[in-house]
This record gives structure tokens, sequence and C-alpha cells, in this order.
């Protein structure tokens, strides 16, 4: 298997407070784990187990206390922040249960806001914001602000965003976490399709009949994973 994603031996404490109020959270335990180009992942566990922390981490958002981290065969731990902001903005896709789409703009502008970064023209902008909302299925709602649309819309506009700089990996925290089963389903399918195009997917859900969809499913137990559940 060609080196994609591994962590190996992973910790993050989180430390609060000072001297006598110090309280430190073990939030993972020593993690191994490698992901193949290609797969789609999901990570359940209950919660506070570790599992936003594990993706944190992974999408460069966080650095780990100890531990590997190896993105195609690349040290993410040695990298400065800038280095670390285009790993982020180039390779990672995030997606949240919040969705976080800035409410001011409409739904082009928000897909092509990673752009900027980029530096990207505003032509080329405007037009592959329109291409990641057709994929999505939004194509009739290009100019609708984010309270112009339903839960299961503003999400695919938070896909939509994500997968604008094609990243090699699109990270999913709870992504269905405010929809209900039928506008949730939706995200999955579209999940599925993205995948199926070649994306390697790493999702977290609480809910085992999503999971189950995955290829592989990694139950976290007190910040480390626990077993496979299913191949
Ligand atoms: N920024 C932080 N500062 C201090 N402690 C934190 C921080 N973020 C997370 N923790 C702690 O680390 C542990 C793991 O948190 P994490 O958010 O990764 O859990 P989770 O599995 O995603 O839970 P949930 O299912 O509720 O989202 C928890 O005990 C949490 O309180
Ligand atoms: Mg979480």
């Amino acid at each position: 298997m060609e080196e994609f994603l591994i962590l190996k031996d992973i910790v993050k404490r989180y430390e609060i407070g000072k001297k006598k109020n110090r309280n430190v959270t073990e939030a993972l335990r020593g993690v191994n784990l490698s992901i193949a180009e290609g797969e789609f992942v999901a990570i359940t566990g209950r919660s506070g187990c570790g599992k936003s922390t594990l993706l944190n981490i992974m999408g460069g958002m966080d650095r780990q206390t100890s531990g590997e981290y190896l993105f195609r065969g690349e040290k993410i731990d040695d990298m400065n922040t800038r280095a670390l902001a285009r790993f982020r903005n180039q390779s990672i896709g995030f997606v949240f249960q919040a969705f976080y789409l800035a409410k001011e703009l409409n739904a082009i502008d928000n897909v092509a806001m990673p752009l900027g970064y980029a530096h990207v023209g505003s032509r080329e902008r405007k037009h592959r914001a329109e291409e990641a909302l057709a994929a999505v299925g939004l194509s009739e709602k290009l100019h609708a602000r984010p309270s112009q649309l339903s839960g299961g819309e503003q999400q695919r506009v938070a896909i939509a965003r994500a997968i604008i700089n094609h990243p090699a990996v699109l990270l999913a925290d709870e992504p269905t976490g405010n929809l209900d089963y039928e506008n949730g389903q939706k995200i999955m399918d579209l999940l599925h399709r993205l995948h199926e195009d070649g994306l390697t997917i790493v999702m977290v859900t609480h809910d085992l009949a999503l999971a189950k969809q995955a290829d592989r499913i990694i139950h976290m137990e007190d910040g480390r994973p626990k077993q496979v559940l299913s191949e």
C-alpha cells in the first residue's frame, strides 16, 4: 500500500487552568492508524472519546502533543505555520456539523472563498464555484444566502466549498448531525458519489447506520481506536 495517511502513537493532551486549578485531559492516548488513498472511513465512539480531536489533527487544524503524522510521506509535524496553512488549504477539505457558512455571502461566494487564498482570478473563481455547486446539485441556488437555504442545502454548499480545491481528503465531523434522516441520507449519497469519484473520506458520526455505509469503521474508546467492526 502506498503511504497515504499514517498516524503513529498520537497523543493529545489539553491543559486548562493554572497551578491548583490545572486540569489535564488526555484526549488521544496513542493512536496508531493508517488510511489508504480512496478509502471511506467512519469514526464512531462516545462523546468525548477524541473523535474531533483526531480529525482536527489529521486536518492540520491542531497539533498533537507527541507522536508522528505522515501525509503522503511528508511529516506534518515538521511544517511551519505557513506550510501547515498551505497543507490545510490544498490537501484537506473540512465539513462540520454546524456548516459555518458566511451569512452575508451567497452560495457562489461562500464556495469560492478558499480560492481567494490560492490566488485564483475572479472569473475563474466564479466558474469553479458554479461547477462545485453543480456537483452537489445546487445549480438553482447559486445566489441564495445561507438564510434562504434549508439545512441540507447549507451543508451541500459547505461540501462544495470543501471540495473546490480538489483536496486529497475530505474530513467530515458529524456532517449529518444537524439534519433529519432524509437530508442526512442525501448528504451520505453525495459523499458516496464523491468517494466513487476517488475522494478519500474520513467521517465522524454517532449514527451506526451511517457508519456502516463506509468501507471501514474505526470505533474510538477513551482516546484510542478500539476495534474494527467491519471491513
Ligand atoms: N480545546 C480543548 N481544550 C481542552 N479540552 C478539550 C479541548 N477540546 C477537546 N477537549 C477535551 O478532549 C476530550 C475529547 O474531545 P473531542 O472533542 O475530541 O471529543 P469527541 O469524541 O469529538 O466528542 P463529541 O462526540 O461530543 O463531539 C474531551 O474530554 C474534551 O473535553
Ligand atoms: Mg466531536
